[in-house]
């Protein structure tokens, strides 16, 4: 079993400005489940990008299964049996499942001809792992976890011996988590090798083998996961303590900032997701929003934002009605809006740092005088925000889509907050952010309620929820079915409440 499948030596890789991998060496043994854990920016993608044939290394080599590997493309890794799950999903999503996992391994007749046998086997597969993939579904109407069953049966389909996964459970619900890790264990089990990115410290307890820690772009160690706790790999990550409970003030909440009547949502079939839910969030107030994703949280975050039309009910912002109007003049109101999805409404990708970090404020003074855009000024702004959020890069100028996924999200973060909203919409502001990363988001979000900020955060974490919420409100299929306080004796309450338990006062 410890055979060594895979050793990259020296690894080596810069792009302008940054070195992401700085000598990197590391030894995955066949049949095991290896962890990467690092800070954001620390190279894990790159590294993994190297293996997969998208970036070649500036020096160093590979040996896999005994042998110098040389692969130049994901085509050649897929040949060497390397198959990779990416960070942010590359299926097309008006294509089927069977014709996104042949996607560019045949000519097109060829695809054609074959069609009927994928599909067939696809199906097999689907019931041998236990996955519940139809073959002739259409990716742009699975869920989430299901396209990412797609993504790592398109792999095993390959003949995948070795299986890349970047941060698969980022966008996962804790239910689908369990069972992504468990399916994990399964294929491990039968011989599949697994390297696992992550940042959740105990996804790399209970499911890995080895870890292995990176650190601005070097190995700080790799350790027997049986022989280590979440601690000790905090500090090896972020080289210092990382606190586990944030201190927090007690304070009054004030007047009423913002409140929802009877609010309902329609989702994007035109079927009813909010199903007329009332609450209030008050100044100096962090209210929590806990569900199980796709109950009713993503519909209710656009309806606050301006993104998605109210069907019926009120939303109230200082008294004043608010519903339906246009983000640009909520944002006028001091309302700060912080997406789940940074890739699709948080940020444009190919626009540089700098611009996008005006992206509300682009024709306003500062920012442009007589007409003009102020560039020195945007320059300045985009770098005083990067230092006080951390955001790691080579310079502002670069573009947003050359950030690693979790500096990416500290962009977006660092120009929702710096305004001082009045009221903040936080949505998932953790998701794919280091443990360091995620102490100091959620500590600044709770100055900005010490600040006098009202703030609704919608988690599918309930650590982070009970961490800074000062109430938190359940919400099942559309409505709201309990509150409680964050007490964390509680936990387990909340979690039946998710399920669809009802209880409390609503
Ligand atoms: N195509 C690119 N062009 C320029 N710089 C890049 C490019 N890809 C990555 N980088 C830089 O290389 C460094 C390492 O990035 P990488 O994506 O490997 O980080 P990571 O460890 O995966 O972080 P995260 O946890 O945030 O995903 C970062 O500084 C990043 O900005
Ligand atoms: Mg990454």
């Amino acid at each position: 079993m410890n055979q060594p499948l895979l050793s990259m030596e020296n690894i080596v890789k810069t792009f302008p400005g940054v070195v992401a991998n700085k000598g990197i060496n590391l030894t995955v043994n066949a049949g095991e489940i290896h962890s990467l854990l690092g800070e954001n920016g620390a190279g894990k993608s790159v590294l993994m990008s190297i293996l997969y044939g998208l970036y070649q290394p500036d020096e160093g080599q590979i040996y896999y299964k005994g042998q110098p590997l040389h692969v130049t493309s994901p085509k050649d890794a897929i040949r060497n049996r390397i198959g990779m799950v990416h960070q942010h999903f590359m299926l097309v999503p008006t294509l089927t499942v069977a014709e996104n996992v042949i996607l560019g391994q045949y000519q097109p007749w060829q695809a054609l001809n074959n069609m009927d046998q994928v599909a067939a086997r696809i199906r097999q597969m689907s019931s041998d792992f236990g996955l519940n993939v139809d073959p002739l579904a259409l990716i742009g109407d699975l869920s989430v976890g299901e396209q990412q069953r797609v993504e790592i049966l398109k792999n095993l389909y390959h003949g995948a011996d070795l299986l890349i996964l970047d941060e698969p459970t980022a966008v996962l619900t804790p239910q689908e988590t369990e069972h992504l890790l468990k399916f994990l264990r399964e294929l491990a089990d039968r011989g599949l090798t697994i390297i696992f990115i992550t940042h959740k410290l105990d996804e790399v307890m209970q499911v890995s083998d080895r870890v292995t820690v990176l650190r601005d772009g070097k190995v700080v160690a790799t350790i027997n996961t049986s022989e280590t706790n979440p601690r000790q790999l905090a500090r090896l990550m972020v080289g210092r303590e990382v606190l586990m409970e944030l201190p927090r003030k007690h304070g009054e909440a004030g007047q009423v900032v913002l409140a929802v009547e009877k609010l309902a949502v329609d989702d994007e079939r035109g079927l009813p997701a909010v199903r007329g839910i009332s609450f209030n969030v008050r100044a100096q107030e962090i209210v929590g929003i806990a569900g199980v994703s796709g109950n009713g949280q993503s519909e209710l975050a656009l309806a606050l934002a301006g993104l998605r039309p109210v069907h019926s009910g009120q939303i109230l912002l200082d008294g004043k009605a608010v519903q339906n109007m246009p983000p640009r003049e909520l944002s006028r109101l001091g309302v700060a809006h912080i997406p789940e999805d940074r890739q699709r409404m948080g940020v444009v990708l190919p626009f540089s740092v700098a611009e996008n970090m005006i992206l509300h404020e682009y024709n306003q003074p500062p920012f442009v005088r007589r007409g003009f855009l102020a560039s020195r000024t945007i320059l300045n702004h985009a770098r005083s925000l990067v230092k006080k959020f951390d955001v790691r890069l080579s310079g502002v100028e670069v573009a947003m889509a050359n950030l690693s996924g979790g500096n990416q999200q500290k962009a977006v973060v660092a120009r929702e907050l710096h305004r001082n909203p009045h009221f903040m919409l936080v949505n998932q502001p953790t998701r794919g952010i280091d443990i360091g990363a995620t102490e100091f988001v959620l500590q600044q979000i709770l100055a900005h309620r010490d600040n006098g900020a009202a703030v609704l955060l919608i988690s599918t974490e309930l650590e982070e929820l009970f961490a800074v919420s000062d109430r938190i409100l359940v919400m099942y299929e559309g409505e709201l079915v309990g509150e409680v306080p964050p007490d964390r004796n509680l936990v387990e309450e909340v979690g039946l409440m998710m399920a669809g338990k009802k209880m409390g006062v609503a």
